[in-house]
C-alpha cells in the first residue's frame, strides 16, 4: 500500500465509470479501487468487469455476486411492505443502492480508502441514496461524484476513452438511462422526457407486448410468514422465484409502469418501469394479507407501507424510522402463510384463489347459505350504539337549522 489517498468507486463496467477510474485519479491524485456489485442486472460476467476495471487503471477491483443477498435482504422486505412509491413504482433502484453502498463501504474498510465515489448525476435520487447510505454506515467517509463534482460529462468521457484507448465501447448510442436488477428495470431520458410520447417497443426488455399475449398461465405462489417459498408446489429461493416470475410474468407483459414521479430533489420526472416478478409477487402477497391480517392491523399497515416506500425512495434505508417500521411490518407477517393462485395473462396477474391455515376468513360467518353462524340479531344493537355519535351531531345540526338540505325546505322546522 502506498501513502496515496484511496477512493472506492461504484463501478458498473460501462463507459462513464470506466473513464471515471482514470479521471478521478488525474483530478484528485488518489488511487481508485473499483467495486462492482451484481444485483441481477444481467449482462457481462463479473470477471470480465473486474479485469476491465484493472485495465482502466484501478489499483484494486472487487466484484461481488450479491444476487441472493439482494433478493433475501432487500426484495423480501420490499415485498413484506408491498413497497410501491406513489402507489406504483416498486422501488427497483431505490432498494439496490443501499446494498451496493454496503459492499462499497466494506471494500473501503478492506482496502483502507477514505473516500467514496459514484457515477450518478447531480439531479437524481441515486446520488442521495448512495451518499446517505455511506454516511449512515460510515460517518467518517467522504464522497465525490465525478459527473457532478469533477465535470465528467458524456462528451468528455467519450473523448477520454478514445484518447486513452480504454477497453470499452464508446459508440453505442443508447438514448436511455437504464438501471436494472432482478426486481425490475427503470428506463428514463431520451424521447420519454416529452410526457406525451408513448413508450416504443425498444424501451422494454423484461416484458413482451401484453396486447399479443400467449395462452393464460396459472401459477400458485406459496408464502411462509410473508416470504415466498414455492412456485407451483416447488420449493425455491427468493431469487429463483423472482427470476421465474420475471420470465412468466414478462411473457404476459405484466408489470409495465409509466409514471411521472416526484423525485427527492423536488422535480417531477417521467419514468418507465418493468417489473413483472415484483408486481406479481406484490399482488399475491397483498391478497394473502387480506385473508390473514386482522382488519385494524391491516388498515394501519397500509399507511405504514406507504410511509416505508417513501422513506426507502427518499434514501432512508438505514434510518431509525425505517428500522422501526420494519419491526412493525415484520410483526404483521406472523400469519401471512398460505397459497395464492393467479392467472397471468395479457398484462394482468389476477388472483383466482387463496388458502391458508391461518386465514381469518370464516366460511360459517360469511355464508348466506345453510351453516350460517352469524347471529344477525346482534347487529341491531351494534348499529344503535355505533351510530350514536352521528345521531347526536345530526340532531344538533337540525336544532341550529343546519340539517341536510333535501331541497324541500327544512322539514323539521315546519
Ligand atoms: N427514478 C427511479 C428511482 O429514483 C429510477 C432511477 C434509475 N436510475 C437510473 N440511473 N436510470 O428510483
Amino acid at each position: 500500500m502506498t501513502d496515496k489517498n484511496r477512493i472506492v468507486l461504484a463501478y458498473s463496467g460501462g463507459l462513464d465509470t470506466s473513464v471515471a477510474i482514470g479521471w478521478i485519479g488525474e483530478q484528485t491524485g488518489s488511487e481508485v479501487i473499483a467495486v462492482a456489485v451484481d444485483v441481477g442486472q444481467g449482462g457481462e460476467d463479473l470477471e470480465v468487469i473486474r479485469q476491465r476495471a484493472l485495465d482502466c487503471g484501478a489499483v484494486e477491483a472487487y466484484v461481488a455476486d450479491a444476487r441472493e443477498e439482494f433478493a433475501d435482504d432487500y426484495c423480501i422486505p420490499a415485498l413484506k411492505a408491498n413497497g410501491l412509491y406513489q402507489g406504483k413504482y416498486p422501488l427497483v433502484s431505490a432498494i439496490s443502492r443501499p446494498l451496493i453502498a454496503k459492499h462499497l463501504v466494506r471494500a473501503a474498510r478492506q482496502f483502507g480508502a477514505t473516500t467514496m465515489a459514484h457515477g450518478c448525476t447531480g439531479k437524481g435520487n441515486d446520488q442521495v441514496r448512495f451518499e446517505v447510505s455511506f454516511t449512515s454506515m460510515a460517518p467518517d467517509l467522504n464522497c465525490i461524484s465525478p459527473v457532478r463534482d469533477l465535470a465528467l460529462t458524456r462528451d468528455v468521457a467519450i473523448d477520454y476513452a478514445t484518447k486513452h484507448d480504454l477497453p470499452i465501447e464508446t459508440t453505442k448510442n443508447n438514448p436511455f438511462s437504464i438501471d436494472q436488477n432482478v426486481w425490475g428495470r427503470a428506463i428514463e431520458t431520451g424521447f420519454l422526457e416529452d410526457l406525451w410520447n408513448a413508450p416504443t417497443k425498444d424501451v422494454y426488455s423484461y416484458t413482451d407486448d401484453p396486447t399479443y399475449p400467449p395462452l393464460p398461465d396459472e401459477v400458485v405462489i406459496s408464502f411462509e410468514q410473508g416470504v415466498p417459498v414455492a412456485l407451483d408446489g416447488k420449493q425455491m429461493s427468493m431469487l429463483e422465484i423472482i427470476q421465474e416470475l420475471n420470465r412468466r410474468g414478462g411473457a404476459q407483459g405484466i408489470g409495465r409502469i409509466d409514471i411521472v414521479e416526484d423525485r427527492l430533489v423536488g422535480i417531477k420526472s417521467r419514468e418507465i418501469y418493468e417489473a413483472p416478478g415484483a408486481m406479481v409477487l406484490i399482488e399475491a402477497h397483498k391478497e394473502l394479507e387480506n385473508v390473514t391480517i386482522e382488519r385494524e392491523q391491516a388498515r394501519f399497515k397500509s399507511r405504514v407501507d406507504e410511509r416505508w416506500a417513501e422513506l426507502v425512495y427518499d434514501a432512508q434505508w438505514f434510518s431509525p424510522l425505517k428500522g422501526s417500521l420494519d419491526a412493525f411490518i415484520e410483526d404483521t407477517q406472523r400469519y401471512v402463510t398460505g397459497d395464492v393462485r393467479m392467472t397471468l395473462h395479457a398484462g394482468r396477474a389476477t388472483v383466482t384463489g387463496r388458502r391458508s391455515d391461518s386465514s381469518l376468513y370464516d366460511f360459517n360467518l360469511a355464508t348466506y347459505e345453510t351453516g350460517d353462524t352469524f347471529d344477525q340479531s346482534h347487529s341491531r344493537g351494534f348499529i344503535e350504539i355505533y351510530g350514536m355519535a352521528a345521531k347526536l351531531a345530526a340532531a344538533r345540526d337540525v336544532r341550529f337549522g343546519n340539517g341536510v338540505d333535501f331541497g324541500v325546505g327544512n322539514l323539521a322546522n315546519e
